[in-house]
């Protein structure tokens, strides 16, 4: 590796269709736990994305945040998008981040969670695509019915347009990791008979519908899962058809990530702390003691044989193969650690720029600390203590003691 090549490459601008980005690094969309009860950002999280812009990336995606209350994650301190008093509370941060740091470009992510939520967070009926549960979330599931269905891609042209009058750059769609848009992608969920049992169809009407509320010009972001662990499940085949269908309608940038919550970890890959997730997790806490114990026993083993190994770099593969067969931007997620990694990236795989999550919950600055030759590896062991805090009340943040901040 040529370090000084390779930080050329990252830190050269990323043109796309509608904006331009400052380099080619993205936060991506990461859930802090920084949302008031309501669905509105707490003021500190102008202060997390202050240190990531002033950090270095050229794009932050915010974690993800509900179109509607029917669509609220299973995660207490979700942000939203719901409501028009959301535009003044997320306006406050944007505008802050905007004057004081770094000129990172800021991306909302919108996502309903469809079957993947509790009814317990909600206080509404789960549903679904189809009435098929997800054996992580155990839910009994209504199936969505076409006003409902209309409605919900009218939920997501409003909550597109509040992020536009907020001040966000743009937004990014979240049809990766199971949650609803991918549930009408996969055949394991969208076994319907009606017009909506065309596995794409949702998708294209959400981005339409978003054109038509925030323009033609306004950048939008479409998070993919390119496979899962399910049969029939989401194939880089069927991934590839609806990156190609995502092109005709001139979207800005796919991302590339993996897997749904069934097996949460796969999406994520590293360590998978059971013990903690059992002791803090609220499903897993809904469980009678014994029940769980003989969970354990039963199945945990088998949970864990399903479990990918981690490696760096573990959707490179599958970007590069979605990036053949097209000529939108791909950005790949999931394992990408030092300079090495991010110079193959650009460089072997012809993708457009790298996403990071862990690494910047472990140092918010990496990307400065890369540039400027203070690191070339992150610090993050994938202990993944974050992934399991995110169901708790806590904030996310880096838990190993060893980090640096
Ligand atoms: C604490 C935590 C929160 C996450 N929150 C989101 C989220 O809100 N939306 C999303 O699309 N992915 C989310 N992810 C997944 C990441 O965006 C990313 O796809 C995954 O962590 C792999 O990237 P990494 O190896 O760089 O961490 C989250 C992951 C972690 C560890």
């Amino acid at each position: 590796m040529n370090p000084e090549y390779a930080k050329d490459m990252l830190f050269s601008p990323l043109a796309l269709q509608n904006i331009t980005l400052k380099n080619r690094i993205f936060r991506s969309a990461t859930y802090e736990g920084l949302g008031d009860p309501d669905g509105h950002p707490l003021p500190k999280l102008e202060q997390t994305y202050k240190e990531l812009s002033s950090g270095g990336v050229g794009a932050i995606i915010t974690g993800f945040c509900f179109v509607s209350a029917d669509g609220r994650a299973m995660q207490p301190h979700q942000c939203g998008m719901d409501s028009d008093s959301k535009i003044t509370s997320w306006g406050k941060v944007i505008s802050s981040v905007k004057k004081t740091s770094g000129g990172a470009s800021l991306f909302m992510q919108l996502a309903h969670t469809g079957r993947q939520t509790r009814h317990e967070a909600t206080g509404m009926p789960v549903l679904g695509v189809s009435s098929h549960q997800c054996s992580y979330f155990r839910q009994k599931v209504r199936v969505l019915d076409n006003d409902t269905i209309l409605r919900i891609i009218e939920d997501f042209a409003a909550a597109a347009f509040r992020a536009k009058e907020a001040g966000f750059d743009g937004v990014q769609i979240h049809a990766a990791h199971g949650y609803l848009i991918h549930q009408f992608l996969s055949p394991w969920t969208n076994t319907r008979k009606d017009r909506w049992g065309d596995k794409t169809l949702f998708l294209e009407n959400v981005i339409h519908a978003v054109r038509r509320k925030c323009g033609d010009t306004y950048p939008i972001l479409v998070k993919l899962s390119a496979a899962d662990d399910t049969s029939p499940g989401i194939t880089l085949d069927s991934t590839i058809a609806a990156v190609k269908k995502l092109e005709e309608l001139k979207i800005d940038a796919v991302e590339i990530s993996y897997g749904t919550m069934e097996y949460a970890f796969n999406i994520i890959r590293g360590a998978c702390p059971t013990d903690l997730a059992m002791r803090i997790n609220p499903i897993f806490k809904s469980f009678h003691p014994f029940l769980l114990k003989s969970w354990k026993i039963l199945f945990l083993k088998r949970y864990l044989s399903r479990l990918i190994k981690y490696e760096d770099c573990y959707n490179f593969k599958a970007a590069g193969a979605i990036r053949k067969e097209i000529s939108l931007p791909v950005i790949p997620v999931g394992g990408i650690r030092s300079l090495t990694d991010m110079e193959e990236c650009l460089r072997t795989w012809r993708l457009d720029g790298v996403a990071m999550c862990r690494p910047f919950i472990c140092e918010p600055d990496f990307a400065e600390r890369i540039r400027n030759g203070i690191s070339e590896r992150s610090l993050c062991v994938n202990c993944n203590l974050c992934t399991v805090y995110c169901d708790t009340d806590e904030e996310t943040c880096c838990r190993q003691k060893k980090r640096r901040v």
